[in-house]
């Protein structure tokens, strides 16, 4: 492998219009909004910013294609057919849409071309092959009487998607809620809606009839909240903010949408001095810095029992001394910006306020030059329970490391948060890891890994880290609805 750092061109932007019934159309109010590129600032397209007109446009469209359209009576292996379809013309454009994430989001072109857009297709080639897998039962009930169950799609689904993984997220709702049959009304998020338009042309091109996928750009509180209400939207599939979910169980409680969140976390990452240390470094590296820690999994409360504490933060922070921070186009680079000034803003507030709280700054604390939004990787020792970075949720480039005596106290603590999406433990000691693993309330647990994924694992969120699951086949529950068929037999 060449040593000599080569930097990627950039991607040509090509949908920026709403995507409503197979037609590219502006926003009805004729409004654009401006998406940038997070290591610059600089926009990169105006993009039509959707509102509850053109939410209303979607609905109709994805409502008609439910209901009357080829989509209504497709069967389920065709409709498996166009999802394999979309997977392959997702692979052969693999490095143009990494590009194109690369572009809006920041991140990496090396994490984007081999992580996100490969991920993307695995997904949706998994849940292709589940759409003719779906099967209802037949119930021996008392009586003369033959009774079968039918998984029908749930409905037209809403689906509202954040910034952090803007493809990945795409694949995650799309995947599931077509293989079970639905029609779709998506709203990327505002910082990041290239990819998704990307994938909706991609999806026209593999051949889903007009109004099955329809994508609507715009803001939360306006196309967001637009989608949330609409009485034609029979579920809700969100994932971002706790507050954000908390607005959206208000609001939809008037329509009792189907609800399901994927949320936040403040994940514990428990290493034992039994553990392979050199594993449990890089490990705890990659959960919380991978991403530029924008990661709702983030294993940001570290705790690392005392006699190797101080050997694990030697470890830690070495790897941030040479991490490479800049340019995401270059394909050496392992840290890009944050998506956004607010973002930005939020984690260097954090970091003052993990110094104010007595927490020693290890390595980072501060911004990365003047233009783009980068953070210096940051890694805190001497954090206790109480202290705010140990508590809230930052989405930064931040690692809070805590010290713990014996497995006694660790349950405990680890628990002590109001989240519960993941959680991993270091060990050799096979007894201890499943102990832990059962003990802890998270949604994933992994031993002696981190952020391992597959499309056919389930994932979500104990407590108020979310409701519900996605991926595996636990993901498609919720885009269906079980309908009991109940027949006379005499
Ligand atoms: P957010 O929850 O505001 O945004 C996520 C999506 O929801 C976006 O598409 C947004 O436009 C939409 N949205 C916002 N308000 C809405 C409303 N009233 N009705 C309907 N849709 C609405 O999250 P944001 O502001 O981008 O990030 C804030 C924090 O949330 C982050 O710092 C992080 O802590 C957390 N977050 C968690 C994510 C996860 O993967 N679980 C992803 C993104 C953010
Ligand atoms: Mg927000």
């Amino acid at each position: 492998m060449s040593t000599t750092a080569s930097v990627e061109t950039r991607p040509e932007v090509r949908q920026t219009q709403c995507f409503i019934g197979g037609k590219w159309i502006p926003a009805a109010s004729g409004k654009m909004f401006p998406t940038m590129h997070p290591a610059t600032e600089e926009v990169v397209a105006q993009v039509a910013e959707g509102d509850a007109d053109d939410v209303d446009l979607a609905v109709e469209v994805a409502r008609e294609a439910l209901e009357h359209g080829p989509w209504a009576t497709m069967d389920a292996r065709e409709r498996g057919e166009l999802l394999f379809r979309l997977a392959d013309l997702i692979e052969q454009e693999n490095d143009e849409l990494a590009a194109l994430e690369t572009l809006d989001n920041g991140k990496p072109i090396r994490d984007a071309r081999t992580g996100d857009i490969p991920l993307v297709v695995d997904c949706l080639r998994y849940y292709a092959g589940f759409a003719d897998k779906i099967h209802g039962q037949t119930i021996p009930v008392r009586g003369n009487y033959f009774t079968y169950t039918r998984r029908e799609p749930v409905g037209v689904v809403g689906q509202i998607i954040p910034w952090n993984f803007p493809a990945l997220m795409v694949a995650w709702k799309w995947g599931p809620a077509l293989a079970a049959g639905c029609t779709v009304v998506m709203k990327p998020a505002e910082q990041t809606p290239l990819s998704c338009l990307r994938m909706a042309r991609l999806a026209q091109k593999a051949g889903f009839p007009d109004g099955v996928i329809n994508v609507v750009p715009g803001y939360g509180p306006t196309a967001g909240a637009a989608i949330v209400r609409h009485p034609g939207i029979d579920k809700i599939a969100f994932t971002g903010e706790m507050s954000t979910a908390q607005l959206i169980m208000r609001e939809a409680a008037t329509t009792l949408k189907r609800l399901t969140f994927e949320l936040g976390g403040k994940s514990p990452n428990v290493v034992f001095a039994d553990a392979d240390l050199e594993q449990a470094a890089h490990g705890a590296h990659l959960g919380l810095y991978f991403n530029q820690g924008q990661c709702c999994c983030a294993g940001s409360r570290l705790f690392v029992q005392e006699e190797v504490h101080d050997e694990l933060i030697e470890r830690l922070a070495a790897m941030n001394h040479t991490r490479k921070v800049g340019n995401p186009f270059d394909i050496e680079t392992e840290q890009g910006p944050q998506i956004d000034q607010a973002q930005m803003d939020k984690i260097l507030h954090y970091i003052d306020l993990g110094l104010q709280e007595g927490a020693s700054c290890v390595t980072g604390g501060g911004r990365v030059g003047e233009q783009g939004y980068f953070v210096e990787p940051t890694l805190f020792s001497g954090v206790t329970d109480e202290m705010t970075i140990a508590k809230e949720e930052i989405f930064g480039p931040v690692l809070s490391v805590l010290k713990f005596k014996d497995e006694r106290e660790i349950v405990e603590r680890a628990n002590a948060t109001h989240f519960g999406l993941a959680a991993a433990v270091w060990t050799r000691d096979i007894g201890k890891a499943h102990r832990i693993a059962a003990k802890v309330r998270a949604g994933t647990v992994w031993v002696n890994c981190y952020d391992i994924f597959d499309a056919a694992a389930p994932f979500g969120g104990f407590k108020m880290s979310g409701m519900g699951r996605e991926l595996g086949e636990a993901g498609l529950q919720a885009y269906t609805e079980t309908k009991t068929v109940t027949v006379a037999l005499a």
